[in-house]
């Protein structure tokens, strides 16, 4: 797909100006340019990469009252040949797709996504952090535009990315470990609903149960089924454990699960790090006892803007607190995170083939 390309001039041009890891905040920087399409009529058209701003939408558009709203989540680091590299895009793009279904929107061809997000990356590669744990991280979504108020998808929709240089999703970065509330008053999903969908209602839904959570000076709610049994995930990332015989578990995805794209890299890579990996339901109340033995001895969450973030509590609603090992950043948590973010960032060799190298394209400008 042609995409028409509309750049400010150099002098227009901002750039990040914030050098340090502790203070680059996520996801509250903007980059300068934007890549929109649009769908009209069972058709993608009208690529174009344009200056950041903002979008013109209807106050009845379907998005805005029945939240035909989708988006995903992706990284691009700045390796030391001073090349950008984006990690696992096409798994992004293909998951999208996968919401879209969901909330009965248009898909939105692969490759059309990829390379629309390669174009953008390279038009703002300045833009790419250098700090560690920083990237340069990409958001596409996708919106339901039809000013129609009647309870029916969209007929119209505009799939945007933009790009936020961001530093650690968790405020401290892999040095802090958090705090999960443990709890059966909120839920994430249910079986039959949108949980596996990375749709915007599953995440608005989430601020209450957030803001809950702080209360117990936790950082999120770690979320049960809905018959509160099974351990499901965090509101940003997947849950994991890891028994005392290397073994790292994940709860099995089920319709009212993100399927991690995380979650599914860390998979791949566990094998070579001497680790077994097994996806199952895990029983809250087994995992709890594991904790308390010694048995489980470590916990965490994957995910893209996690990536790999190690518990160190979990608390509950009485005021108890149960502890995972000594409370710090355990061992095999911290291999793994030092494994999976050095492929990320160039700095062991990418054997399994996640990263693709942003090519520099010849641009047909438009004037
Ligand atoms: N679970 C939820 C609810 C999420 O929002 C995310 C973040 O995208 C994840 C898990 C992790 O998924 P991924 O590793 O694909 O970013
Ligand atoms: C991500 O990890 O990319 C996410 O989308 C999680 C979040 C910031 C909502």
């Amino acid at each position: 797909m042609e995409i028409k390309t509309t750049l400010l001039p150099e002098s227009q041009r901002k750039c990040s100006t914030i050098k340090d890891a502790e203070s680059l905040p996520f996801g509250k920087l903007r980059s300068d340019h934007m890549l929109l399409i649009d769908y009209a009529k069972g058709v993608w058209k009208d690529a174009r990469i344009v200056p950041y701003g903002s979008l013109s939408i209807m106050p009845g558009a379907v998005a805005l009252h029945y939240g035909q709203s989708i988006f995903e989540g992706a990284k691009a680091f700045m390796h030391e040949d001073g090349e950008l590299y984006a990690f696992r895009l096409e798994e992004n793009a293909k998951r999208l797709n996968v919401s879209a279904n969901q909330l009965c929107m248009p898909e939105i061809p692969v490759d059309v996504q990829v390379e629309g997000m390669m174009k953008l990356l390279d038009v703002e590669r300045k833009w790419c952090p250098m700090q560690p744990e920083s990237s340069l991280y990409v958001r596409p979504f996708m919106i339901g535009t039809e000013d129609a108020l009647g309870m029916a998808p969209s007929s119209t929709y505009t799939f945007c990315v933009l790009l936020s240089p961001s530093g650690a999703y968790y405020s401290g970065g892999f040095k802090h470990a958090v705090r999960l509330l443990v709890t059966e008053r909120y839920h994430r999903a249910v079986s039959g609903g949108t949980g596996s969908a990375k749709c915007c209602g599953n995440y608005g839904q989430a601020f209450q149960a957030a803001r809950f959570s702080k209360k117990y000076d936790a950082s999120q709610v770690l979320y049960l089924d809905a018959s509160n049994q099974y351990i499901e995930e965090v509101g940003s990332m997947n849950h994991f454990h890891i028994t005392k015989d290397k073994t790292v578990v994940i709860p099995e995805f089920t319709d009212s699960i993100l399927r991690s794209i995380t979650s599914l890299s860390v998979m791949e890579l566990l094998p070579s790090l001497g680790y077994k990996v097994r996806q199952e339901r895990v029983k809250i109340t087994e995992f709890l006892d594991g904790i308390r033995s010694g048995e489980i001895i470590e916990a965490g969450g994957f995910g893209t803007a996690a990536v790999v973030t190690p518990v160190s509590e979990y608390i509950f609603e009485n005021g108890d607190i149960l502890t995972v090992g000594d409370g710090g950043i355990g061992e095999n948590t911290r291999k793994i995170y030092e494994a999976y973010t050095a492929i990320q960032t160039g700095k062991a060799a990418d054997k399994l083939g996640w990263l693709q190298k942003v090519p520099h394209f010849q641009y047909d400008l438009a004037r």
